[in-house]
């Protein structure tokens, strides 16, 4: 009796265990997935360290719009070899909107077979054989700015096709995106390059609309700060519905965003327009600002047709190291008058920029009586007082030596142009 009354209870444990487990398995199936979606999202990522000094590379767009082919994009990255621009430190091709195909059975983008016959992979490879990297565009609404199949619902797919392709640097933009919340549809594409595996530069092209300073350092690398820019100094071009900006305009629209940009994560005043029109002391300060701003260097004319002062701006190294500078603190601007500003940044080893930007299109004259001047960086905590601290003052664009910041300095700049000045603390 006792036997049974034990073999019963047995019985009975086992088989309400056996229930329990029937009852909660479908439940435990779905808690499963949830925890592998919801784990998918939660260990998504930027991919980190891509873009420890604003990216350098060139893109299509501004010279050549919706005009690209794979003819162009390999004369393109054969001209950064040739014309000393990758010695300089450019690194990226990228491919601007306008190389999009359709979408194959699958939902697979393709490129355009008439423009891209080789296809993006072969492409792909060619850049890499020059030492090069390979940038592409999309959009996060549905179709492009272009009228281009945009990545919205396909972000995964998209994603898994450019690591297919061995795609380096992905510009997103933002046309067509009703009813998306930015940040939101930012996040998504990031998980999809996450998850595809492949290190890619994330560039947020969203225009500054939902402030991507605010959110974008872990989303992307770089997040445009404004709409987009147009081949002259001070003017603004009006296309109805929206706006294009002269380098002045940009620059003055830069304003208080310094402090969200550092390593891994830069203000971007979108991609240069030096040699595409502007006069030569033009492009030298437009790509002057762009150094003191730590933005992206991104070329945006034809590199295969370049004059010789396009190509001496462009490929200026000690410009280019204001730039590239490990500390990656974005410039300020420290004094206005008479449309002369004063612009600084500071660099390693105690060193700084200065700049003197004419906004004006009259010659001006300078005295900077330097032991009269504090500069002090509340962001960095750096500052220099010229009374007890001294620097060889060196013209990055003459490439000489003036002297040192023991005496006044007397010098001139013409109308839309800079004086840029390396200060080399000395010992
Ligand atoms: C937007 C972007 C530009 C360019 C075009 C392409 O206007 O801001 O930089 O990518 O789209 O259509």
């Amino acid at each position: 009796m006792q036997v049974n009354i034990i073999r019963l209870f047995f019985y009975n444990y086992k088989s309400s265990i056996k229930n329990t487990i029937r009852t909660f398995l479908p439940l435990g199936r779905i808690l499963f997935l949830v925890f592998i979606v919801a784990s998918a999202n939660l260990f998504s990522q930027k991919f980190e360290n891509l873009a420890l000094t604003p990216p350098m590379g060139w893109n299509s767009w501004n010279k050549f719009a919706c005009n690209v082919n794979e003819k162009l994009i390999r004369e393109m990255a054969d001209a950064m070899v040739s014309s000393g621009m990758k010695d300089a430190g450019y690194q990226y091709i990228n491919i601007d909107d306008c190389w999009h195909g359709k979408r194959d059975s699958l939902g697979f983008i393709q490129p355009d077979p008439e423009r891209f016959p080789s296809g993006m992979k072969a492409l792909s490879d060619y850049i890499h054989s020059k030492g090069l990297k390979f940038g592409i565009y999309s959009d996060a609404g549905w179709n492009t700015c272009g009228g281009k199949p945009g990545s919205r619902g396909y972000e995964f797919q998209d994603a898994m096709q450019y690591a297919k392709w061995g795609i380096d640097y992905l510009k997103y933009d933002w046309c067509n995106t009703e009813a998306l919340n930015a940040e939101g549809a930012y996040l998504t594409m990031r998980n999809a390059l996450y998850s595809a595996g492949r290190p890619i530069v994330f560039s947020l092209c969203e225009w500054g609309n939902n402030k991507p300073w605010d959110w974008g350092k872990n989303v992307g690398h770089l997040w445009r700060t404004i709409g987009d820019i147009t081949n002259c100094f001070d003017c603004v071009v009006d296309h109805g519905t929206w706006k294009s900006w002269g380098v002045m305009y940009i620059l003055d629209l830069q304003d208080g965003l310094r402090v969200h940009a550092g390593p891994d994560h830069w203000n971007d005043p979108d991609m240069m327009e030096v040699g595409n029109g502007m006069f030569v002391n033009e492009d030298r300060a437009h790509f002057s600002m762009w150094c003191l701003l730590a933005a992206p260097l991104i070329a945006g004319n034809d590199l295969t047709n370049m004059s010789k002062e396009t190509k001496e701006i462009l490929t200026n190294k000690e410009v280019i190291e204001i730039n590239q500078d490990s500390l990656g603190i974005q410039g300020f601007k420290y004094s206005a008058r008479d449309s002369l500003e004063i612009w600084f940044k500071p660099l390693i080893k105690g060193d700084w920029a200065i700049c003197f930007l004419n906004r004006s299109n009259r010659l001006q004259k300078i005295s900077f009586d330097w032991k009269e001047e504090m500069v002090a960086d509340s962001l960095s905590g750096r500052e220099t007082n010229f009374s007890s601290v001294a620097y060889k003052t060196r013209n990055l664009w003459t490439k000489k030596e003036l002297g040192t910041t023991k005496k006044i300095l007397n010098d001139e700049v013409p109308g839309h142009d800079v004086l840029l000045l390396r200060l080399i603390k000395m010992e």
